[in-house]
C-alpha cells in the first residue's frame, strides 16, 4: 500500500513550525472562519491562491477550476459564491487568472481534448466576444490577451450572478476585482477591473 509518508512528514513540520511560533493557532481558527477574500482562481499546480498573496490558512476562501471561469450554471461555483457572500461575508472577490494558462492555449486549438473540451468552449465564446480586440495583434501576444479577456469577462460573469446582484441590491460593499498572475516570476497585476457599488 502507497501510503504518501513524506506528505504527512511534511504535513507535521508545517503545523509543528506554526504551533511553536503561534501555539492557539489551530484551536483558535478551529472555532470560526471569518475570510475577507474569495478567490476564484485556476486550478494550476503554479497558482496556489494562499501562497501567491502570502496568507495563511483561515483568510482566503477559495475555488478552483480550469481557467477560472465563473459559469451561470455551475452550482459548484455558485454554491462557493453564495456561501462566500451570504455566510461568510466576504468584502472581497478575486477572480485571478495566469499567462500560459493550459486551459486557455487548449481552447486556443482546434485540437481533440475529449470531455474537457465542452469546459473550454466558455472560453472559446470569450474569444468571439472580443473577436475585433485579436486584430493586428501578434500571433504570440493573442495568448496573454485571451488570458486576460478571460479575467475580464468572468468578472462581468460573477457581478450578474444572482447572488452578487442580491448582495448589491442589499446595500452590500462587495468588491470584485480581476488580477493576473505571471508564473515567470511570480507576480500578481491588477487588470484594474474592480467593481464595487461605491464605483
Ligand atoms: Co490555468
Amino acid at each position: 500500500m502507497k501510503t504518501l509518508k513524506h506528505l504527512f512528514e511534511k504535513n507535521l513540520q508545517w503545523a509543528t513550525a506554526i504551533k511553536e511560533k503561534q501555539p492557539d493557532f489551530f484551536k483558535e481558527l478551529s472555532k470560526q472562519q471569518a475570510p475577507e477574500y474569495l478567490w476564484i482562481g485556476c486550478s494550476d499546480s503554479r497558482v496556489p491562491a494562499n501562497q501567491i498573496i502570502d496568507l495563511p490558512p483561515g483568510e482566503v476562501f477559495v475555488h478552483r477550476n480550469i481557467a477560472n471561469v465563473v459559469v451561470h450554471s455551475d452550482l459548484n461555483c455558485l454554491s462557493v459564491v453564495q456561501f462566500a457572500v451570504e455566510v461568510l461575508k466576504v468584502k472581497h472577490i478575486i477572480i485571478c487568472g495566469h499567462y500560459g494558462c493550459g486551459g486557455i492555449k487548449a481552447a486556443m486549438s482546434d485540437d481533440d481534448h475529449g470531455l474537457i473540451d465542452n469546459w473550454l468552449r466558455h472560453i472559446k465564446d470569450v474569444e468571439r466576444f472580443n473577436k475585433d480586440k485579436f486584430i493586428g495583434i501578434e500571433e504570440e501576444d493573442k495568448f496573454d490577451l485571451l488570458c486576460e479577456l478571460n479575467v475580464k469577462e468572468q468578472v462581468t460573469n460573477i457581478c450578474n450572478t444572482t447572488v452578487v446582484q442580491k448582495a448589491w441590491k442589499s446595500g452590500s460593499n462587495l468588491s470584485v476585482h480581476g488580477w493576473i498572475y505571471n508564473i515567470e516570476n511570480g507576480i500578481l497585476k491588477d487588470l484594474e477591473t474592480c467593481i464595487s457599488p461605491n464605483d
